[in-house]
């Protein structure tokens, strides 16, 4: 054949390639991936991997968490792919087709959760210093293949992934979410469905706020009138419900076994209308209220200079220290109007005390910092940039949930079906397009343990109604968690937000279909 013949064939193998990569046939090119957090580097090396129904997911060594991990992948993968992928265990590099998750614990950039990724035409090699950067590395391979792979039923393949090296590691150490099962409860299959996602966008804590005026939603046994009596309602007079402390400890293994940390709140000494109903003794002139269905705030408070008080609050912490393998208890703080401040101050620090005894360390809202903070003890700014301050120069630490930016119960604009507003209407590009390290020049990156978005439930009764405040919000609050912020971009994560709405379509999440993401752009690939 004459040179300028080849020459044309090897150009229209170009040309068809190309268009077989823009149509999304064959992916080529690692980089235009549509992952969610942006990993912080990805280098494509121009080919792709083949997932068949030869291959199989190989763990180094006989490790039972490894090949938990290895499990979690195959459970998300055969049921679309239908290629019966297997987990199975190996000290060696598998042969060619394979999946191969090993640890390798000298990487130090990757720390604790990050991972490296290295897809060529013949492996997929997953490696990480720690578990918790394997699980995190394998929500990334979920996501550089198509999004059909979501879906809960057998679909066409093929099952290619383009090849490259993904270093990827997190640039805040706290990324969570919080739901509110006190204003509505929520049942456990709708926590450990939020659970999962937060994995799927690797993040790795979920604060529970246990306890408010409307209700009471876990079981404390030295106290049973608490639900018996305290979780009997909610929000709208609605049933309510509570946690038993086994259906508790079964909320946090599931978190556990995705390295999802759950951080369990008791508001005190406001927010505690439902405690007050249920034992008078806590009311300083003791007699207990009604229970209580509406939305109000800054009503109640503990009896704090009873001793009976203190007692109750020994109990409460000392039963859920022991359900939580997580470092921190939540004793909120928030708005406790009606509590004096000469008599919040000491109940904040009699009750830290009481948490460090029981082996815990202490979050509290940004109210808190009014008192005197013991080391370690972590301030959630919601509201006043003056009390994240006042924490930081007692040496704490803060927590970023700005209402103005980070609330997911705030409504993305008037039109919203659900959601609250007074902190702010938040559209998707408001809660994305925002630094935690650059809102306020006394809160630096070196103070700030990490950010967590909230879901306050006055308005959501059901997962689906929580679903449209939380979704997609939550991949934007994941993002700024985890990526650089050097490379965020609006423009740049709408495109790839828009690929995730076909993933969060295939999983049946009833997401906000916000005008600001060009949604149909991807459907058509
Ligand atoms: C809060 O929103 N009251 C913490």
């Amino acid at each position: 054949m004459k040179q300028s013949k080849i020459r044309g064939m090897v150009f229209a193998g170009l040309v068809l390639a190309a268009a077989l990569s823009q149509t999304g046939c064959k992916p080529t090119d690692l980089s235009k991936e549509n992952i969610i957090p942006k990993p912080v580097s990805v280098v494509a090396t121009g080919s792709s991997f083949d997932l068949t129904d030869q291959t199989d997911i190989y763990v180094q060594g006989e490790s039972a968490e490894l090949k938990q991990i290895g499990q979690y992948l195959a459970d998300k993968l055969n049921p679309s792919t239908g290629l019966g992928i297997e987990v199975k265990t190996s000290t060696e590099v598998p042969g060619p087709g394979n999946i191969f998750l090993s640890i390798s614990g000298d990487d130090s950039e990757l720390g604790d959760e990050g991972y490296e990724l290295t897809i060529t035409d013949k492996l997929v090699s997953l490696v990480a210093n720690k578990p918790a950067g394997l699980f995190n590395g394998i929500q990334t391979i979920r996501q550089v293949l198509p999004a059909k792979v979501e879906l809960a039923s057998v679909q066409n393949g093929p099952w290619k992934i383009a090849t490259g090296v993904i270093r990827d590691y997190p640039a805040y150490g706290y990324r969570g979410s919080m739901l509110d099962v006190a204003r509505h409860f929520f049942e456990v299959e709708d926590v450990k469905n939020l659970i999962d996602q937060l994995a799927y966008y690797k993040m790795n804590a979920l604060h529970m706020h246990l306890s408010d005026d409307q209700g009471w939603r876990i079981e404390i046994k030295s106290w049973p009138n608490l639900t018996a009596h305290g979780g009997k309602t909610e929000v709208g007079g609605g049933e309510g419900g509570y946690y038993s402390q086994e259906q508790y400890a079964d909320i946090v293994k599931y978190a556990q076994d995705r390295y999802i940390t759950i951080v369990p709140e008791i508001d005190m000494p406001g927010h505690t209308n439902a405690a007050l109903a249920s034992y008078p003794e806590l009311n300083c002139n003791g007699k207990a209220p009604e229970l209580y269905t509406g939305t109000e705030v800054g009503f109640s408070s503990l009896c704090t200079n009873k001793e009976i008080t203190y007692k109750f609050i020994d109990d409460v912490i000392r039963e859920l220290a022991a359900l939580t393998p997580g470092e921190y208890i939540h004793i909120g703080g928030d708005e406790s109007l009606a509590t004096k401040i000469e008599d919040y101050i000491p109940f904040i620090n009699r009750v830290q005390d009481m948490v460090e005894a029981h082996g815990k360390k202490v979050l509290g809202w940004d109210e808190i910092a009014l008192a005197t903070l013991k080391p370690n003890t972590i301030v959630q700014y919601w509201d006043k940039a003056e009390n994240a301050k006042k924490g930081i120069a007692q040496g704490a630490k803060v927590l970023m949930s700005p209402a103005k930016y980070a609330y997911l119960d705030m409504k993305y604009d008037s039109t919203s079906t659900y959601g609250l507003h007074w902190a702010a209407y938040i559209e998707v590009d408001r809660g994305y397009n925002w630094d935690p390290a650059a809102l306020e020049p006394e809160i630096k990156k070196e103070n700030i343990y990490g950010i967590e978005a909230p879901l306050w439930s006055e308005t959501v009764s059901n997962r689906q109604e929580a679903e449209y405040l939380i979704f997609p919000r939550l991949l934007g609050y994941a993002e700024i968690g985890w990526t650089p912020v050097e490379q965020r971009n609006w423009d740049n994560y709408k495109v790839r937000l828009a690929d995730h709405g076909e993933r969060m379509k295939a999983q049946n999440i009833n997401f906000y279909p916000s005008k600001l993401v060009p949604w149909d752009a991807q459907k058509q690939k």
